[in-house]
């Protein structure tokens, strides 16, 4: 089996190459550059991030144990309130550490060696009774606390390194939880290798036994309304996790999550036909000419067979489906040269897309360290450890859990910025609009209409009982970053179930008038 699966690597290889070298090699080759390492490396250093480790997981060597005690590791870290240092504003101070409501700490997770998983959270500051909202980051192996400081969360981070409040948090609607993850990602980290995920069942039943083991903390939240959402590689996780919480209330494993839906930004859900939609978003868009597109489309039907064969045995064929699909990608990077593939509209200067760097300088300051509680632990912002254990994954259509969710009335919301090229909104669109379930025909004839935000089109929205897709203007692929005030509008209105409404809430138009 193992010879086939090689043998069927080296077939695509073959193939791919073939079909590249056809024309001109120079844009298509299965080179250095789809190698993982390389990919994970690159993820990286276009975000200005320089971790000091690969991955959060601590060895204790020989001695493990002691070595353990003599850090107070293996104690149970338990939740602690907690105030940032350095916040601007008067209004901050005044308030206590109770009144603030931020809290920061570890659970250990229960079907796990020895993974403790770390996690922010805010409680909203409207009121207790709004949803709970967790948010996963991508990568894979990326922090949550990127979106945390640069999309949604409380505070930003100034270039001085203080913290500034944040108009359009979604803890202005939310109680709301960041979490890193998978296991060694941030601040998360375990003592044993094998807590190391490699795929999305071990990713969500560890985010099960966090849920679980907040609710226990937080009793009075488990009745709330419960939304999953995130951005990117989650696009994997998400449906995932809503699969797997569901599972567990029909199963009365654990506490009842009050599982209401689930919204993914920008997200990698249906490879097959994300990866088809590159060449035609990049023609539509004026990244690449006709001549390019139709070249770098000959790898499209090997990159379908590949995934195909990825989603029947899911081992080295998904390895295999990884590298060859790649090539579709880098070839359109290669023909427009150093654009910046989360936003079309910028460039990269240098290797830099974007300069996140001060989350880690800020995360890896001695008084933020001590006010979290996390000891010596090192943030690692983005694993590429964990982004590579993860690659057997990658070409995994997570499509196919969704028309379940969707029949037992779970609301699921795709959202996409449209200038992001990586998860862009086209390939999203098109295998929303291809999902098989009983509202299948009544969703693709629902019309598009305007969502609307302070009285201009912030995006494009089509719907149908518990589905939804928004188009968002002027954003890229991190939506809350570029569009703040219409994402939280978003998160609001889906939240309160008034999305698809087609003015803005009532209280708003009574205070313009
Ligand atoms: C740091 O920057 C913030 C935001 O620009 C500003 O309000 C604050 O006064 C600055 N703090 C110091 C100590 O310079």
């Amino acid at each position: 089996m193992e010879n086939l699966n090689f043998i069927s690597l080296l077939l695509l290889s073959l193939i791919a190459i073939s079909h590249a070298s056809l024309s001109d090699n120079a844009y298509l080759s299965l080179g250095k550059s789809n190698f993982p390492s390389v990919q994970a490396e690159k993820l990286i250093r276009e975000l200005n991030l320089f971790p000091n480790s690969e991955v959060n997981v601590i060895d204790g060597g020989d001695d493990g144990v002691s070595f353990i005690d003599q850090a107070g590791y293996n104690k149970r870290i338990v939740e602690r309130k907690f105030r940032f240092p350095n916040v601007v504003g008067d209004e901050e101070e005044s308030f206590t550490v109770d009144d603030l409501g931020n809290h920061a700490g570890y659970y250990k997770i229960e079907n796990s060696h020895d993974a403790r998983m770390f996690y922010f959270f805010f409680e909203s500051r409207t009121s207790k009774k709004d949803p709970v909202v967790i948010w996963l980051t991508g990568g894979p192996g990326c922090s949550s606390e990127l979106a945390m400081f640069y999309e949604n969360g409380p505070y930003t981070i100034a270039n001085n390194l203080s913290l500034v409040r944040n108009k359009y948090g979604w803890d202005k609607v939310s109680n709301l939880l960041y979490v890193d993850q998978p296991t060694g990602t941030g601040y998360s980290y375990s003592t044993d290798r094998r807590d190391i995920r490699h795929n999305e069942e071990g990713v969500s039943n560890d985010l099960y036994d966090f849920l679980q083991a907040f609710f226990k903390e937080h009793p009075e939240l488990a009745k709330n309304d419960f939304y999953i959402t995130g951005e990117s590689y989650a696009g994997h996780y998400i449906p995932a996790f809503a699969a797997r919480v569901h599972r567990g209330n029909k199963a009365k494993e654990g506490i009842h999550i009050n599982l209401k839906g689930f919204a993914i930004g920008n997200g990698l859900t249906d490879p097959a036909i994300q990866y088809k939609a590159y060449t035609d978003y990049a023609l539509d868009m004026g990244i690449i000419k006709q001549a390019e597109h139709d070249r770098i489309s000959k790898i499209v039907p090997v990159c379908e067979m590949a995934i195909k064969l990825c989603g029947t045995d899911g081992t080295v064929s998904c390895m295999a489906s990884y590298l060859v699909c790649s090539t579709i990608f880098n070839s359109i990077i290669s023909v427009a040269g150093n654009i910046n593939y989360y936003d079309i509209r910028k460039n990269c200067e240098g290797s830099l897309c974007y300069d996140f760097s001060n989350m880690e300088k800020f995360l890896g300051q001695k008084s933020v360290k001590e006010a979290l509680g996390v000891g010596d632990i090192d943030f690692v912002s983005c694993s590429p450890t964990v982004y590579q254990a993860m690659l057997m994954d990658w070409m995994r259509n997570l499509e196919v859990g969704i028309p379940a969710l969707l029949e037992d009335g779970i609301k699921l919301l795709v959202y996409a910025g449209e200038y992001d090229l990586i998860c862009n909104w086209l390939g999203n669109s098109r295998w929303v609009h291809a999902m098989e379930w009983p509202g299948q025909k009544a969703f693709v004839a629902s019309p598009e209409v305007p969502f609307e935000v302070s009285g201009s089109e912030a995006g494009v929205l089509k719907s149908y009982g518990p589905l939804a897709f928004l188009k968002v203007h002027d954003a890229g692929h991190m939506v809350p970053m570029d569009q703040p005030e219409a994402s939280l509008e978003m998160l609001k209105r889906w939240t309160r179930g008034t999305l698809s409404e087609a003015t803005e809430e009532p209280q708003q138009l009574v205070a313009e008038i």
